[in-house]
């Protein structure tokens, strides 16, 4: 049995964050400054594109572009392997979704179904890089070329991954990034949409200066909330008690505990934008992106490094679909997504023993009764949304971690082969028996 584990996500806010963000509160600055501006220089810099515009959040952002680019056409061609409101996003932009299945091996969406379902009526096709990884963009983006159908990337999953030696976000119209909390840049929540389009970048700028800055009590607010979850993760804390609890709540189905790390609620459609969506980042916000801009890629190489030991350990069992192996850079692993038949019973054996691992909360958006009007068959998403289990690949996870988790999965599929070997055997000679 392995001692209590690190768990399985930190919000990954450094602790000078919450230095910077209580010191602006005190001097009421959270409002004041020009950094929005200086980091939207400094990003579109960063990425090579001629535009960055900061967002309250991604969700936003996709919104604001699709409602742009849906005036007149009206389809827009989407996995439906994501969160809820990204589907709701194109359903508040008075657009309709059209769901393309996905790649099993890459939770990604497939090219030839892209292809196929364009047609007159298409008004942007918008790809999703999941788990950090890639979706086959150099194909999507010359079908797009092709069909002269503007092309976007929800990119919230995978700030800083490349293709080529260029940035994922910037291979089409428009690339979106989210700043969230549990994102590998984090400002308490905030985005970002890159452009090279001129005119794209003035409408999304006009229409956000019509909106309030962010509260400066709600950010308070979400800053003492990953403040406290910082603080029951912080592994001596994690390991004494918040493990504890948690592994308690799943192995006993205590809702109470478990709606608590919960990634989404159940979907529910959206028709109309909700106003408190329609607000601007506040300066103190961008201030706090300044620093990890920068760190993104040293960070990124030390979860490609996790993923080396997960790929090692794990590729070979036959159970289990692993992730591509990327050390290019088109794949910055914000977690080792791996996919197997019986995930809750993986997930029981690991919590069982001392690990602190948890389900993809996404599931196959085309199949939500809420979504009905534009269900479509997509089987690999359906089976991807009942299989994904989340790795850890966070920086400061560390190799032992990885190792333990190796080990034990390993062991789970020993032990699973032996029994179905062993069921398989005696099924064999009752039949014998019978024959
Ligand atoms: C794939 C994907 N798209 C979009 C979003 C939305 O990001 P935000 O919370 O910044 O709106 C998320 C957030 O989790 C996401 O995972």
């Amino acid at each position: 049995m392995f001692p209590p584990p690190r768990s399985r996500s930190r919000f990954y806010g450094r602790s000078t964050n919450y230095v910077n963000v209580a010191k602006d509160a005190l001097l009421r600055r959270i409002e004041s400054g020009d950094d929005v501006m200086e980091v939207e220089r400094e990003l579109a810099a960063q990425l090579g594109t001629r535009h960055a515009v900061l967002m309250p959040q991604a969700r936003v952002g996709i919104y604001l572009v699709l409602r742009s680019l849906t005036r007149t056409k009206k389809k827009v061609i989407l996995s439906p392997y994501t969160i809820h409101d990204v589907i709701n996003m194109v359903i508040c932009a008075g657009a309709t979704p059209v769901f393309a299945d996905i790649d099993r091996k890459t939770c990604n969406i497939d090219t030839r179904e892209v292809e196929q379902l364009i047609d007159s009526d298409t008004a942007a096709v918008m790809v999703t890089h999941l788990h950090g990884l890639s979706c086959d963009i150099e194909g999507v983006a010359k079908v797009c070329r092709d069909r002269k159908v503007p092309l976007l990337e929800d990119t919230s999953q995978s700030f800083s991954a490349s293709v080529g030696g260029r940035r994922l976000g910037t291979f089409g119209k428009a690339g979106i990034y989210s700043f969230g909390m549990a994102k590998n840049v984090n400002c308490l929540y905030g985005g970002a949409v890159v452009t090279d389009d001129d005119a794209l970048a003035t409408e999304l700028r006009k229409e956000l200066a019509q909106f309030p800055l962010t509260e400066s009590e709600l950010l308070l607010k979400r800053a003492a909330f990953c403040l406290l979850g910082d603080v029951l993760t912080w592994p001596p804390v994690f390991k004494a008690s918040t493990y504890w609890a948690f592994r308690y709540g799943y192995l006993h189905g205590v809702e109470a505990l478990n709606k608590r790390v919960r990634g989404e609620d159940a979907p529910q459609i959206k028709t109309e934008i909700p106003p408190h969506y329609l607000r601007r980042i506040t300066p103190m916000q961008a201030r706090l992106l300044v620093p990890q801009l920068g760190e993104a890629d040293r960070l990124s190489a030390i979860r490609i490094g996790y993923a080396k030991i997960y790929d090692e350990g794990l590729a070979g069992i036959p159970e289990i679909i692993t992730p591509p192996l990327r050390t290019d850079g088109s794949h910055i692993y914000l977690n080792y997504a791996i996919q197997v038949e019986d995930r809750h019973a993986l997930v029981r054996f690991l919590m069982q023993h001392n690990r602190d691992i948890t389900v993809q909360h996404m599931g196959n958006n085309a199949d939500y009764e809420c979504y009905a009007p534009w269900k479509r068959d997509c089987p690999n998403a359906r089976l991807t949304g009942k299989q994904v289990v989340l790795l850890p690949t966070y920086p400061v996870y560390g190799e032992v971690e990885v190792r333990r988790n190796v080990e034990l999965i390993q062991h789970y599929f020993k032990v699973h082969h032996q029994h179905a070997t062993a069921t398989r055997t005696v099924d064999d000679a009752q039949r014998a028996v019978r024959n």
